[in-house]
């Protein structure tokens, strides 16, 4: 738990930095990281491109598999996955735009598409690290509430509750934001060696407290981090109210 958002950015920035120092160490295999959208993760971004800018860390080995997409939403749109990682993150840093995957949600066949996914990430070794951000109601990626806790990326429809919550993102309009999303599982999150889970703000409180305190179940799927490893959880001060 850390006081404020920025330490929390802070704190998983370190950790990233140090995650991919440490592999570039034993191997000179490509450090595979697993990407989130959303505000949550903003901040984090924000501090890896000054960290980069500062000669500190480089990308330049790194392969990145994002979480989720949305269907049907063109990449160029300036809502798409696409566009918020690229706009956010991959344009800043010395990242080979060829060792960015992110989900096709305009692909022809979109089951195809995600089993292909699946198989990259296989391909690449399997994911280093996934840091993810966490729903009001407790989704990790697009993973809503009674997903399967054995789900590996498939097509999912959003629920009610995030379409109106990401209709902010869409001008307040809930008609403009897309019905589903191509999503990576909550089982591909826990094959990943390590998890990073964020949370900031009051309004992830209950989430949290679900997460961590509640029971391991498919209704709050951020509560799947409990069975890994190596999953951990850093949140500010407001999101730990409920702790
Ligand atoms: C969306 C994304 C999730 C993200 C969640 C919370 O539903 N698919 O990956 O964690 O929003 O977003 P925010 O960080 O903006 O609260």
């Amino acid at each position: 738990i850390e006081n404020t958002p920025q330490q929390v950015a802070q704190w998983a920035a370190n950790y990233i930095i140090q995650q991919i120092k440490a592999k570039e160490q034993v191997t000179k295999s490509p450090f595979v990281l697993g990407l989130p959208t959303g505000s949550t993760p903003l901040e984090t971004y924000k501090e890896l491109i000054r960290r980069h800018k500062t000669g500190e860390v480089s990308f330049r080995n790194v392969i990145t598999f994002n979480m989720d997409e949305y269907v049907g939403l063109p990449e160029e749109h300036p809502e798409s996955y696409h566009s918020f990682m690229w706009n956010n993150f991959f344009k800043h840093v010395d990242i080979k735009p060829e060792n960015v995957n992110i989900l096709d949600g305009n692909a022809e066949d979109l089951v195809k598409e995600c089993a292909d996914y699946e198989a990259r990430i296989v391909e690449a070794g399997g994911i280093d690290l996934f840091m993810g951000g966490v729903g009001e109601d407790g989704h990790i990626a697009f993973n809503e509430p009674f997903s399967s806790l054995n789900s590996r990326t498939r097509i999912k429809t959003l629920t009610q509750d995030t379409i109106q919550v990401n209709a902010r993102f869409f001008g307040g309009d809930t008609t403009l934001v897309p019905k589903t999303a191509l999503t990576v599982g909550v089982g591909t999150v826990l094959s990943a060696k390590k998890v990073l889970i964020l949370a900031t703000g009051h309004k992830k409180a209950r989430a949290v407290r679900h997460g961590v305190e509640g029971s391991y179940n498919h209704q709050w799927t951020v509560s799947a981090l409990q069975v890994h490893p190596n999953g951990i959880l850093v949140c500010d001060d407001p999101a730990a109210e409920e702790l």
